[in-house]
């Protein structure tokens, strides 16, 4: 038979050296077990005198308790490690980005004709559209340019038939809306006309036969010029910066009386000169005038009663000089690396 204090030293060292649970199990058998070592020693008890038994059952169960005790304190810690093991292997990486669904952004022109119109939505105007394909009618008689008139000649396009044209600019949807407006007996006219035109043209970086404008157009009673000022000085500003300033250079437009040229102090040098503004301090950007009276009385109001102004501004121009574009044909040539530089989500 085993001696008490070897079989404590091997049971010791193999609970040690055991690396996992099951072993361990077996291990719990053989020494604690109902027929382990252990056990076996108890066996012996029966051959001693009374006077020895208590003292050498105590023995044994004092090492019985203390070989359960290592088996418990090896037991979590197995099952710690096997845990920590489980728990590497079955790891779900949640940190993976997912997939991102891919969204398209706006129109660099789109986001100048919509923060257009939140100007001038602001300011109680009204959002109006017309036909592309125009009748010459309101694209150039009653702006005030009859058949034989040479600035017919600037804005030269493609004629669908003798009476009908891709439309040269939106001061046709003006001419529109002044003869909407005085059939429904409105006496006060606020609005813009954001769109396309098309003009015959060869392209290069500043001109395109394809492009945007936004007209504005204001009458009622005693509309003067210093409204138009006024109203074009808010919109730069707007659009370009709180600190700009315009200025009115004389002009010539068949439909307005007086007419003018309107510069805005350069955004980029603020006035002192860089290669923006070519070393002027000013940026053109739109012309605009007083409604010549024959434009009224074509559209059936009384140029005595009621006076208006009008405007009408590239918006390729502005988006160039919003964003540093430096060609026209970039608006109109799709490519997605162009586009993709005003996504706003990515
Ligand atoms: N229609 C003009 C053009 O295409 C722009 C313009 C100038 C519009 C003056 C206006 C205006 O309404 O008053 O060149």
């Amino acid at each position: 038979m085993k001696n008490l204090s070897d079989i404590k030293e091997t049971a010791i060292q193999a609970i040690r050296d055991c690396k996992n649970n099951a072993d361990l199990n077996q291990l719990r058998v053989l020494y604690v077990g109902k027929k382990g070592e252990i056990q076996e020693v108890m066996k012996a008890m029966k051959d001693m005198s009374k006077e020895d038994r208590p003292a050498f059952g105590a023995l044994v169960n004092e090492v019985k308790k203390e070989i359960s005790a290592l088996l418990e304190e090896r037991k979590c810690v197995l099952e710690e490690k096997e845990l920590a093991v489980k728990l590497e292997e079955e790891k779900l990486d949640i940190t993976l980005s997912g997939y991102r669904p891919h969204l398209g952004n706006i129109h660099p022109l789109m986001l100048v004709q919509q923060e257009l119109e939140d100007v001038f939505v602001g300011l109680g105007y009204s959002v109006a559209e017309g036909p592309e394909v125009e009748c010459d009618l309101y694209n150039f008689e009653r702006a005030n340019i009859p058949k034989d008139h040479p600035a017919r000649d600037m804005q030269d396009t493609f004629f669908i038939n003798v009476e009908e044209l891709l439309r040269t600019h939106t001061t046709a949807v003006q001419m529109r809306q002044l003869e909407q407006s005085q059939k429904e007996g409105k006496e006060i006219i606020k609005v813009i006309c954001p769109g396309k035109v098309y003009r015959r043209d060869d392209d290069d970086a500043t001109h395109s036969h394809q492009f945007m404008q936004c007209e504005g157009l204001v009458v009622g009673e005693n509309i003067r010029l210093s409204d138009l000022k006024g109203t074009l000085l808010f919109m730069a500003r707007k659009m370009f910066g709180e600190n700009r300033i315009i200025r009115f250079r004389p002009s010539y437009f068949q439909f307005t009386e007086p007419s003018v040229e309107v510069d805005v102090s350069c955004h980029i040098c603020g006035g002192k000169g860089c290669h923006v503004c070519k070393g002027s301090g000013w940026i053109e950007v739109l012309g605009a005038g007083m409604v010549h009276p024959n434009v009224l009385r074509m559209a059936g109001f009384d140029p005595k009663k009621l006076s208006g102004f009008a405007f009408g501004v590239g918006m390729e121009r502005i988006a160039m000089l919003k964003y540093g574009i430096d060609d026209i044909r970039a608006f109109y040539t799709n490519d997605l690396r162009f586009l993709k530089a005003f996504n706003r989500f990515e």
